[in-house]
């Protein structure tokens, strides 16, 4: 990760990690976390242009293609701490207002075989017992695509600073493995693994919806081996995208249902 900060943000990231680590109250600890995540992401030695896909590390000030002017790396963590402290705090106050009584619970693992019911039974047993009972009725996902991202290099920061372990072996669709015939076909493979292994946790009657950018028409063919229909497909256009220099474009929403 060392690679992507200047030498004094480094350092000042080491500090407010350390300072953290001593902080004994939980839910005080998690949401200063947040902010040191989310403040680490924006302090990156990165252009403006290549937030989301980290190219080259950029030390000195440079021609930025997103403002059309001189834009520099970042020297000091100070100014998005006390942006991202603001708009954290804003956030969570007006979440505190809206939230229901329900459940929200995150499992992390590979998608292709997590058992959704005994992940559940640890985290949530209440949760769990209501799935158990009436199984899930839909997934909204957003899937990777191939070749397209390498997520644990553009996350790499919050690897480093909540040590995550890393399963780069495990991501569908990786960087490294090109957009080629064979990178397709794992691709093909491996949504269409995700899919039959959640059709094991679906009501029989399940919506999915999965945004993706099929430039190679890849869904048709995932959709039969996971044995499901393409019931829709909605047209949804991306305007604003972090890299804005890199134009407007559109994805489609592919609603799957049993066949
Ligand atoms: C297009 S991103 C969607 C991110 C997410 N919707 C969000 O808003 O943060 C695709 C995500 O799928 C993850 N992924 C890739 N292979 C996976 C696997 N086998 N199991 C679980 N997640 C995987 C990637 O690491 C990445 O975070």
């Amino acid at each position: 990760m060392d690679k992507w900060y200047l030498q004094h943000v480094r350092t000042e990231i080491d500090f407010a990690c350390a300072l953290i680590k001593q902080i004994k109250n939980t839910s005080t600890k998690k949401m200063l976390s947040v902010i040191l995540s989310r403040t680490v992401r924006s302090c990156r030695a990165t252009t403006h242009a290549d937030l989301a896909t980290l190219k080259e590390p950029v030390t000195t000030t440079y021609y930025c293609s997103k403002h059309g002017k001189v834009c520099k790396p970042l020297f000091s963590i100070l100014s998005w701490w006390e942006r991202y402290s603001k708009d954290t705090l804003d956030r969570l106050c007006q979440f505190n207002k809206l939230r229901t009584d329900t459940y929200q619970t995150c499992l992390t693992g590979d998608s292709k075989v997590i058992d959704i019911f005994k992940e559940l039974e640890d985290k949530n047993p209440a949760l769990s017992k209501l799935v158990k009972n009436w199984k899930i009725k839909g997934i909204f996902s957003s899937p990777p695509y191939v070749g397209l991202i390498d997520y644990h290099d553009q996350h790499a920061y919050a690897y480093d600073l909540f040590g995550f372990e890393r399963h780069d072996d495990l991501e569908i669709g990786h960087l490294l493995k090109g957009q080629g015939k064979e990178a397709r076909n794992l691709y093909v493979d491996g949504i269409s693994e995700v899919l039959a292994n959640c059709k094991k946790f679906l009501a029989d009657d399940y919506n999915i919806f999965l945004v993706a950018n099929d430039k190679f028409n890849l869904y048709p063919t995932i959709a039969e081996k996971a044995d499901m229909q393409i019931a829709n497909q909605y047209k949804r256009p991306v305007l604003n995208r972090t890299e804005r220099d890199k134009g407007a474009y559109s994805e489609i929403i592919f609603h799957l249902k049993a066949r």
